[in-house]
């Protein structure tokens, strides 16, 4: 079954005072899998974030149909489509998002505090994804005493721990070092291999793309290509530099070391 489904997915974008208006995404296709681990990739000004934020559903599309987990969230009602958003998404951000007033533990349990899961299945399934993770000894630390990379991989957790259908990542290793950067991918990748997560993460960076195990790349808000990965990472990562280069425009701080 399809986790995912966009079925000519657009968006457009009208200026407050009428006679602009600007094609953000243009009959977006896409399917995903349960268990997929899929990068979104374009250049600046591409649709990445009004894609991100239709799959959120934090944004409606002007045309086109969205379907996650066999719901088109366009059909429900305010109070539905919050409840619909708590129980089958999580979130990854850029930025970690973490609150500052709470330990790394109650952080990652927050998904779980209104949905009154028992202490005893909260616990198990905080102390599984904290040893996945490699966290486990960070757990009663306030966000501020552990590194961006722990603070990540924590948001990771959280992300995981109500057990969504869908986890989406924003640039979820933009503000970190090539190291930490490396130790979320691999955190991602162990979510989706041994907790069968399904993952789609918006990255520039193709050290970062090349975890995933497929790229689907956009341009002008369309559809460009997409590729997949063989058995060999290092194939995968040129060939993602190839088409990187074909699309041209402006990748932000595009990275040059190899993984
Ligand atoms: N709220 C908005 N109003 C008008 N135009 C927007 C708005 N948000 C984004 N755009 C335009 O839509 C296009 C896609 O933007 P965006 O989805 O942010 O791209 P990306 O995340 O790939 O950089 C860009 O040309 C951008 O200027
Ligand atoms: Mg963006």
């Amino acid at each position: 079954m399809n986790v995912l489904e966009t079925r000519h997915l657009s968006k457009m974008y009208f200026s407050k005072k009428g006679g602009f208006s600007h094609q953000a995404l243009d009959n977006f296709n896409i399917s995903v899998e349960k268990g997929e681990f899929v990068g979104v990739m374009g250049p600046s000004g591409s649709g990445k974030t009004t894609l991100l934020n239709l799959l959120a559903t934090i944004d409606k599309p002007t045309n086109g149909d969205l379907i996650i987990n066999g719901t088109n969230p366009a059909k429900l009602k305010d109070q539905k489509l919050a409840l619909f958003r708590r129980r089958e998404l999580g979130f990854i951000f850029q930025d970690f998002n973490l609150l500052e007033t709470l330990t790394i533990r109650e952080n990652i349990l927050l998904p779980l505090a209104l949905d009154k899961v028992r202490q005893k299945e909260m616990e198990s399934r905080l102390m599984d994804l904290a040893g996945t993770l490699q966290i486990d000894h960070i757990l009663n630390h306030r966000t501020y005493e552990v590194s961006g990379g722990q603070q990540q991989r924590a948001a990771c957790a959280r992300a995981m721990i109500h057990e969504p259908a869908l986890i989406l990542a924003d640039e979820p290793t933009g503000n970190l070092d090539s190291k930490s950067a490396k130790q979320v991918m691999d955190s991602l990748t162990k979510l989706n291999r041994e907790k069968n997560a399904t993952i789609l993460t918006v990255t520039h960076d193709p050290t970062a793309a090349s975890f995933c195990e497929r790229i689907i790349f956009i341009k002008d808000g369309k559809f460009f290509s997409e590729i997949r990965k063989g058995t060999n990472r290092q194939d995968f990562y040129q060939s993602i530099l190839d088409t990187v280069s074909v699309l041209g425009g402006d990748f932000h701080e595009h990275e040059s070391h190899r993984p």
